[in-house]
Formats: C-alpha cells, sequence, structure tokens
C-alpha cells in the first residue's frame, strides 16, 4: 500500500525478516514507546492477521500484557471466528488482572462471540504443588486443550521491567541481574544470546512444547524492546513478528 512505501515500512520489514530469521515481519509506523496509538496500531494489525490465520475450530492460547491487552481491544466479531476456542498460554505470572492472559483470553472470546476457558492457577507455585496441580482433571484436560493450539500469540518484555512489574522474588532477581537477562516471554528470561537464565514456575505451555504445527505470532513494539525482541528471535524465531518502526529501526542499529 501506498502509505508503506511512503515511510519505507516495507524495506523496514524485510530487513529485520532477515537480521532476526523471522518468516514474516509487520511494522506499523511510529514507536509505542512514545505514543501510545501506536501499540493501538500493533494490536489493530494483529487482529487483522489472526483473522487471516485462523480456522473454524481452531484453539487460539493467548499471553498477557499491555501489548496483548491492545489487541484483545480490537477484536470485533467475524465469521472467522466461528467455533475457535481462547485459552490462556500460561498459568498466572504475578500480573495485575487486567493484563493477565486469563483476562486477555476471555476478553478476545467475548469480543470474538467465541468460547474460551480459563486456567485457575494460582502465581509462583512450588514444585509439588504444580506437579499435583497438573493432575487435577480440570486442568489436566486445559493443558492438553493449550498444547493443542494452532495460534500461540504473545507479547515480549524487557527482563527487569518484567522482572519489576511482577512479585518476582529476591532469588530470582539476582539471577535474573546475574546472568544478565535482556527479554521475557511467556514467564521465560533469556539473555543476549537467546539462552534461558530463569522461569516462573507455573503450569501451561513450556517453550519447548511449541512445535511446527503450531503458528506463533509474537506481538512487541517501541524502541526499548530492540534488545529484548532480538534476544528472544535468537532463542526461536516466530513465525510472525509485528512490530512499530522504533523497535525496527533500533533492531537494525544494534
Ligand atoms: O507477563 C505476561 C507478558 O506477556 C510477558 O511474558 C511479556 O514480557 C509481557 O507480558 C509484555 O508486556 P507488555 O506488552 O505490557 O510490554
Amino acid at each position: 500500500p501506498a502509505m508503506k512505501i511512503a515511510f519505507g515500512l516495507e524495506d523496514l520489514e524485510k530487513q529485520v525478516a532477515e537480521v532476526l530469521n523471522v518468516e514474516k515481519v509487520i511494522v506499523v509506523s511510529g514507536d509505542s514507546d512514545e505514543y501510545s496509538w501506536v501499540k493501538k496500531e500493533l494490536g489493530r494489525a494483529c487482529v487483522q492477521q489472526m483473522k487471516k490465520q485462523i480456522a473454524p475450530g481452531d484453539i487460539i492460547a493467548v499471553a498477557g500484557g499491555t501489548t496483548l491487552a491492545a489487541v484483545a481491544d480490537m477484536v470485533s466479531p467475524s465469521e472467522k471466528w466461528k467455533d475457535a476456542v481462547f485459552v490462556p498460554a500460561r498459568g498466572g505470572l504475578g500480573e495485575k488482572v487486567e493484563i493477565q492472559s486469563n483476562t486477555i483470553s476471555s476478553t478476545m472470546a467475548t469480543k470474538a462471540r467465541a468460547a474460551y476457558r480459563l486456567l485457575h492457577v494460582p502465581d509462583q507455585l512450588s514444585n509439588e504443588t504444580r506437579t499435583s496441580l497438573s493432575l487435577e482433571p480440570g486442568i489436566k484436560e486445559l493443558l492438553a486443550l493449550i498444547r493443542k493450539a494452532k495460534i500461540v500469540i504473545h507479547g515480549i518484555g524487557e527482563a527487569e521491567i518484567m522482572a519489576d512489574r511482577r512479585e518476582t522474588s529476591d532469588g530470582a532477581v539476582q539471577q535474573i541481574k546475574e546472568k544478565a537477562a535482556v527479554g521475557e516471554a511467556f514467564g521465560y528470561y533469556f539473555d543476549r544470546e537467546g539462552h534461558i537464565v530463569h522461569k516462573e514456575r507455573t503450569i501451561g505451555l513450556q517453550l519447548n512444547d511449541l512445535n511446527e504445527a503450531q503458528t506463533v505470532i509474537t506481538v512487541a513494539g517501541g524502541s526499548s524492546k530492540a534488545e529484548a525482541i532480538s534476544a528472544y528471535m535468537k532463542y526461536r524465531p516466530s513465525n510472525l513478528l509485528i512490530t512499530d518502526e522504533g523497535a525496527a529501526k533500533a533492531i537494525l542499529n544494534r
């Protein structure tokens, strides 16, 4: 489209895709660090893509965060969502209710007039509790649904900001700092090379559950997230990255 060429966004998309080794990149104009409307545009672009990818009956797993909340805001009813089921990707990660994956998944489903399932598990579980909860029939069934998700949509955050935003234990914060984590996604913290250096204890989707058959959509923008996005993509390049000009330019100038 004319707008994109005028801003050179298509060039940015190609270059970022190459640098990050991501199949497809969509760049919206602006920098969400500077203007909040840019995050809304990320949301709009994501919903457009979701509508393209989804087939009737698909299970869609969604993560939490303010960017995913912006995606949820943009969802509207469509034939495309028919029989879709929205599920949260992982259990509580210490976020505020409004931006928890349970809330986002139910908001999306309600706006899409689709179905949703909630995952009722507390944040920060001990190993023992996590194991026994995973065996509860209701939870077990939901975990199986999450693993069957056709589309997984998630955000990425800066490591220290995420550790701060959650009630992360002092021990974990120290580990995140010592091991120089720069990015976070799904409760996993990554260093610059894309190695996992810390993982929150909650049930649900584990990163090594992700398989080739799934479409993983990452939505993350703002120049401040450039390092975090690059780190995560080194771990596992997504099928689709939806980002903004601010992050795209910062990724290329690293
Ligand atoms: O805590 C959920 C989560 O999806 C994190 O995995 C991610 O780092 C963060 O939210 C992104 O949040 P925001 O979109 O607000 O930057």
